[in-house]
């Protein structure tokens, strides 16, 4: 319980300084609302007892317009409060989520292969809508409610103790009865909640992956997975109807005794002259005037330890640290484009390695291609060297400088990388070449672009540059997504360039043409050029052949062939795949 009150005060200090006025907003004017409709019943038995039942038109007249200014101004305070509530709620968790997802996009990639995207997806949004309904639900019905309860009791115990004490016992009972109901139900809802994203990621992944899908023949298989979980969720919605219509109205129907029994007993009352009509008439109001307040109380209460558990996550998120150090933070200008990978081991999990002793010298200037079969360890390689990974043993340098020393931004900044599957925003042409690198012109862009050999493209598009293209935008065809990819590598015109895999998802003839103007794109830079294709082997000035997270073969295209190994046995594959094109 410790532990809950620590981050339940967190989350308190941080609402607080996120939006404190909008919350004192709304708790002044709650509490304005409040005392003015806690009056109404008061005015009431007066109007009753000093105006009715003496006859007197004036004293009904005035307490008649007490009500309603009462009325107005309740009125108008819950407008203000439900405004200023919501904006509080709102803020925070606006807030809460920006912080959480800026910091997480921070991560090292490590980090994101430990967790899934939907984990994330359904903490930031879900976790943050929670803490907002329930900041929403302090700070204006929880103030409401204990306000109302508070009031109501005072008054219900000036007219009468007893009336007013067995009033309140039973009210602490139907609260509790809400309590216990709303905390049995909580762990359905949120089983709902979860089978509910469970089902859109089904839904999406199948949708994005209907490719694969229709290959395979999956349908019906996806389409039985879908239903069945569709069906858990009906069953479980059912469920919490069931309980929500029983339990719900359980306090209200206690209530509704105890209301019963006074009016009842108090009738009896007022015939002895014990007590008055308008006294029965405002405690009668004021009874029903609990009975919402109580089990929104019971709920609020079920509600905190799951949002205690929702502000845990996101306050995680938001302390995360990046595992990448940064130390001296050396910040690089310019560079020769020198790399060396000295003795470099590396592993995504602790122990399995999948680079094994990587000892590699790259000149300035020097283009090599590292071929090898898939899961050989490739794209690893130029991952380590863009730093998304720390290496575990040995060291990679560039210029003579460790990488772990250089400004992860500066090391950025000299390193153009095409990643393997290029993600495409969007966004305009040119925000997808410059990506948010201020310091990029629009002259720039459109050298990269001519190096790519897209610029003739966009030059046909109405908008040209300012088209937008990705998912919602243009459709661009695997080549022109790879120009682009590879246009915004060259923008800031970086001495080290990395291909990881530039031609695998293209047609043999896109692929040639890609080949034949990477020459230029490589021109003056030093390259690493991942791949399974022979095709890129032509731009190297020397190949390395990895295996199982080992260079096992290194050389020329002739030195290599001439050897007869596993540099060997692929290009002979590669014959054997170009014969059968030419066969159809
Ligand atoms: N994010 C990751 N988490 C765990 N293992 C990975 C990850 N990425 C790649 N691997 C594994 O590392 C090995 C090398 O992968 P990779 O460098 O992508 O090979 P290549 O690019 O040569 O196909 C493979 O065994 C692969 O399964
Ligand atoms: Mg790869």
């Amino acid at each position: 319980m410790q532990q809950y009150k620590n981050v339940f005060t967190r989350l308190i200090k941080f609402s607080l300084s996120v939006s404190w006025h909008w919350f004192t907003i709304s708790i002044i004017f709650t509490a304005i609302a409040v005392f003015a409709s806690t009056l109404i019943p008061m005015f009431t038995r007066y109007a009753i007892d000093e105006g009715i039942m003496a006859n007197n038109f004036n004293i009904i007249l005035r307490y008649s317009l007490y009500v309603l200014l009462a009325i107005i101004i309740s009125s108008l305070s819950r407008i203000v409060s439900a405004y200023s509530g919501s904006r509080f709620a709102h803020g925070v968790s606006h807030e809460l989520r920006i912080r959480a997802f800026s910091n997480t996009i921070e991560q090292s990639l490590d980090f994101f292969d430990r967790f899934t995207t939907g984990q994330f997806i359904s903490r930031i949004t879900n976790d943050s809508e929670r803490i907002s309904m329930f900041l929403n639900a302090m700070s204006r019905f929880f103030i409401n409610d204990i306000l109302t309860v508070i009031i109501a009791s005072y008054f219900m115990f000036t007219m009468n103790v007893m009336l007013a004490i067995i009033s309140i016992v039973i009210a602490i009972i139907a609260s509790y009865i809400s309590f216990r109901s709303a905390s049995m139900i909580r762990p359905l809802i949120d089983d709902s909640r979860r089978i509910v994203s469970e089902i859109t990621s089904i839904a999406s992944n199948d949708l994005a992956n209907i490719k694969t899908v229709k290959g395979l023949a999956l349908e019906e298989r996806e389409l039985r997975v879908y239903s069945d979980r569709n069906r858990d969720l009906y069953t479980i919605n059912i469920r919490i109807a069931r309980m929500r219509s029983i339990y719900g109205s359980m306090p209200f129907l206690l209530i509704g005794i105890l209301a019963t029994f006074i009016l009842f007993y108090g009738s009896i009352m007022i015939i002895r002259g014990l007590m008055s009509i308008g006294e029965l008439t405002a405690f009668m109001s004021y009874l029903f005037m609990l009975m919402f307040p109580l089990t929104m109380i019971g709920n609020i209460f079920a509600d905190y330890q799951a949002v205690i558990v929702s502000a845990r996550r996101l306050f995680e998120l938001i302390d995360m640290r990046p595992n990448i150090t940064i130390n001296n933070n050396i910040s690089l200008k310019s560079i020769r484009g020198e790399i060396c990978f000295r003795n470099v081991w590396f592993g995504y999990v602790k122990g399995k390695y999948v680079i094994k002793n990587i000892n590699l010298r790259i000149e300035p200037g020097e283009k090599i291609v590292i071929i090898g079969p898939p899961g050989s360890g490739k794209s690893t390689l130029l991952k380590l060297l863009m730093r998304f990974y720390e290496v575990d043993e040995g060291s990679i340098t560039i210029d003579g400088i460790d990488i772990r020393e250089i400004n992860i931004e500066d090391l950025r900044r000299n390193i153009g990388y095409v990643p393997q599957e290029p993600y495409i925003f969007n966004r305009t042409i040119f925000e997808n070449i410059a990506m948010d690198r201020k310091w990029i012109t629009f002259d720039d862009v459109i050298r990269a672009a001519k190096i790519a050999k897209i610029h003739d493209f966009i030059e046909t598009l109405p908008n040209k540059y300012n088209t937008i293209v990705g998912e919602r935008g243009l459709n661009l065809s695997g080549g022109q997504r790879q120009r682009i990819a590879i246009a915004r590598a060259l923008v800031g015109d970086p001495k080290i360039l990395l291909l990881d895999d530039p031609v695998s998802n293209l047609d043999a003839e896109t692929e040639k043409q890609l080949v034949d103007d990477l020459e230029e794109v490589l021109r003056g830079k030093t390259a690493i050029i991942a791949t399974q294709r022979i095709s890129l082997t032509k731009l190297a000035n020397r190949i390395i052949v990895m295996d199982n997270g080992e260079i096992v073969e290194e050389g020329t295209h002739d030195e290599l062939i001439a050897r007869k190994g596993l540099y060997y046995r692929i290009y002979m594959s590669f014959l054997g795949e170009g014969d059968r094109i030419e066969e159809r």
